[in-house]
């Protein structure tokens, strides 16, 4: 197939570009078993993938690009897959963090880091902070995410904030709640890709997706290319967004 090479086309290209896209990275075991390699194969080609199109993106002009690393329900893989991907988010803070001012990332973590190792949250807490006054894309990684732990957090936030009197219940509405979100001051992806044939949204931003159009593919997520994600941008690009109305 012909891929497009949004990039590189050296004449302008009129594609309408999503400003926020959302994705979900699936598909990484079946990658490895495919091949007789153990998960953690799959995981770490699946790094490799999510440095290439983060990089893509950035450069293209994608202005938020939200990555599912690990959810809240992956808790119950086996332990070694479950170190072998925090290893892999070590690793990648590591050389993030050297990288940071030549990429020009701003780099975000979403999701109940609470319970991460002291040095994990201590590399994230620094990588934040190298990376916030960057003015390229906005990277948020949801680790330890679920979109129903997030809403509940916000909703859990209102409460306490009409409990001091911060807050009247009359003026709950849903931009007190956005406003309590994890990527607050953040527009909704308008985009969310998932590949590996799944078409499901497992628990992924489920305030904010409520408008996003959606692409999935058959391709295992060690095998995305930045062909795949112009194809999807090109979709993207011809639907016709009428939130809700005609
Ligand atoms: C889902 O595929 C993938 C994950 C639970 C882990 C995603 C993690 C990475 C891509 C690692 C690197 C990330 C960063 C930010 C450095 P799956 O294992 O559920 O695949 P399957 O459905 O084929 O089993």
């Amino acid at each position: 197939m012909k891929l497009f090479g949004l990039f590189h086309k050296k004449e302008k290209t009129t594609l309408i570009l999503p400003q926020h896209i959302g994705i979900i990275m699936d598909g990484n075991g079946r990658w490895a078993k495919k091949r007789g390699m153990p998960r953690s194969a799959g995981h770490s080609a699946g790094a490799r993938t999510f440095r290439a199109i983060t990089r893509y993106c950035n450069r293209i002009g994608i202005r938020y690009l939200t990555v599912y690393a690990f959810s809240t329900e992956n808790w119950s893989r086996p332990k070694e897959e479950v170190d072998a991907i925090m290893k892999l988010f070590h690793d990648y803070l590591v050389e993030a963090l050297e990288k940071f001012r030549s990429e020009n990332i701003r780099t975000r973590f979403i999701g109940d880091l609470s319970v991460l190792s002291p040095e994990l949250l201590s590399l994230i807490a620094e990588a934040e902070e190298t990376s916030l006054h960057a003015t390229g894309m906005t990277l948020n990684i949801a680790i330890n995410y679920g979109g129903r732990q997030e809403i509940a957090r916000a909703a859990k936030m209102i409460a306490q904030d009409v409990r001091e009197g911060k807050l009247l219940v009359n003026n709950i509405n849903e931009k007190e709640l956005s406003k309590r979100i994890y990527t607050a001051e953040q527009p909704d992806p308008d985009l969310i890709i998932r590949p590996s044939g799944e078409q499901r949204l497992s628990n992924f931003l489920l305030w904010q997706a409520a408008y996003a159009e959606f692409w999935y593919s058959d391709i295992l997520w060690p095998d995305f290319t930045t062909g795949d994600l112009d194809r999807a941008l090109e979709d993207y690009s011809k639907r016709n967004r009428r939130f809700g109305g005609v």
